[in-house]
């Protein structure tokens, strides 16, 4: 599919229940909000509610956590079936899972988990992917994530695996600049190299946040400001493709509205620079 003919939103923020009352005071700071799809498949009606008002106020573009396109035992059909009514309820441009995955063998590890770059791997995304295909037809993005270890069974690196997975899948890319800052610094790698192996075209989205050092690591703990180097990504991967939404990602340690708006001001300059 091209992914230059989505419609190009601008910048968002990842709603949380917390932004409640903010969001629809803070209306003309906001092009869409980014939903966590999860929070709405078992909701209960004053989530529905929200869920309509939001709806009625800002484009949504849906996240969802749990997926797990990467679990070999395929997809969990009852989740894929709640998650395709969402999407048909909100009808957004394009929706977004993470390439991990987040249950094994029937149990939910809590987390996303990194998959180990190899030919099988593809395999299991591939037909995965072809499943959440049949029941959901829309643009499908697929997000980097941050990990801790580096699997010794890879047998490619991250940057080769990521370009043959949205490739042989057609699939776009949400790219979360904090994510492979996090990384490249984490394991020593020049992200802008990183970006240069990546089928940059295929970027449709971004996430960005703050990253937190956590003893000798860094973390994207989702609690903090963006910080300079974490600009410095962000304004080159846009300066290399057009974004179609940019979402700042803040979990926690809420600061004042005004300083969050203040961030999306600055992403905003940058892609429209
Ligand atoms: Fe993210």
């Amino acid at each position: 599919m091209r992914f230059d003919a989505i419609e190009k939103l601008g910048v968002g923020l990842g709603f949380r229940e917390r932004f409640r009352a903010d969001v629809l005071l803070h209306r003309d700071d906001l092009d869409f909000l980014e939903i966590t799809a999860d929070h709405y498949l078992d909701a209960h009606d004053q989530k529905l509610e929200e869920l309509e008002i939001l709806r009625d106020h800002f484009t949504l573009v849906p996240h969802s956590l749990d997926l797990s396109l990467g679990s070999a035992e395929g997809i969990d059909d009852a989740y894929l079936e709640r998650l395709a009514a969402l999407v048909e309820r909100i009808d957004p441009p394009w929706y977004s899972d993470h390439i991990c995955f987040t249950r094994s063998g029937g149990v939910a590890i809590g987390h996303l988990a990194p998959v180990p770059y190899t030919r099988e791997a593809l395999d299991v995304f591939k037909r995965n992917i072809a499943r959440v295909r049949s029941v959901i037809d829309r643009p499908l993005v697929l997000e980097n994530i941050s990990y801790l270890v580096r699997l010794p069974t890879s047998e490619m690196s991250e940057a080769e695996f990521l370009t043959r997975l949205v490739e042989e899948n057609d699939c776009g890319i949400l790219l979360d600049v904090t994510n492979l800052y996090v990384n490249s610094q984490n394991f020593d790698f020049c992200p802008r190299t990183f970006l240069d192996l990546v089928p940059i075209e295929r970027i449709v989205q971004l996430h960005f946040v703050g990253s937190r050092r956590h003893g000798k690591r860094l973390i994207d703990a989702h609690l903090d400001k963006t910080e300079d180097a974490i600009w410095d990504l962000f304004r080159e991967v846009a300066d290399r493709c057009e974004i179609k939404g940019a979402v700042l990602e803040r979990d926690g340690n809420f600061p004042p509205f005004s300083e969050i708006a203040e961030e999306l001001r600055k992403a905003r300059e940058i892609l429209n620079a």
